[in-house]
């Protein structure tokens, strides 16, 4: 699947995000293994740090299908004019279930305008895909 096909399920997706309070329709969609595209939106609360990303909606969302191995996520803000990045929890929560290699795509409203990146470059130095490659001891 490519990028642009990902991104245009992860603007899909935007459009059910709950999001009243900050107006930020975010969207994610993760391309699984098997071919199936998980998607979901942000989703927030009135105690707003009890928000939770698109990105960690969408990867709680398909553990919870019983899906385990990804290919590839797209996330599209339809509220920005610039490519929008994962926060720092999300990175932390894409680095547990995916390797430093796996194909993270970002776009704003634009989706031609996207950032095509990595797990390993959105969270480098990560403890768990180190200690599994070995790196601790180089
Ligand atoms: N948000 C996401 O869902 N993903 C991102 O990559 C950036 C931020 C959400 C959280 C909150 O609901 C809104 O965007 C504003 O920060």
């Amino acid at each position: 699947m490519k990028p642009e096909e990902l991104l245009k399920e992860a603007e899909k997706a935007a459009e059910r995000s709950y999001s009243p309070y900050s107006n930020f329709n975010v969207g994610a969609a993760l391309l699984c293994a098997d071919g199936q595209v998980v998607t979901a939106g942000n989703i927030e609360n009135r105690s707003y740090g009890l928000t939770i990303c698109a990105e960690r909606s969408a990867i709680v969302k398909a553990i919870s299908m019983g899906q385990t191995k990804f290919s590839a996520m797209a996330v599209c803000c339809t509220k920005a004019d610039y490519p929008v990045s994962p926060c720092g929890a999300c990175r932390q929560v894409i680095s547990e279930f995916t390797e430093s290699d796996f194909p993270v795509y970002f776009s704003g409203m634009n989706l031609d305008d996207f950032v095509s990146t990595t797990t390993g470059e959105l969270f480098p130095f990560d403890a768990l895909s180190e200690m599994r490659d070995g790196k601790y001891n180089e």
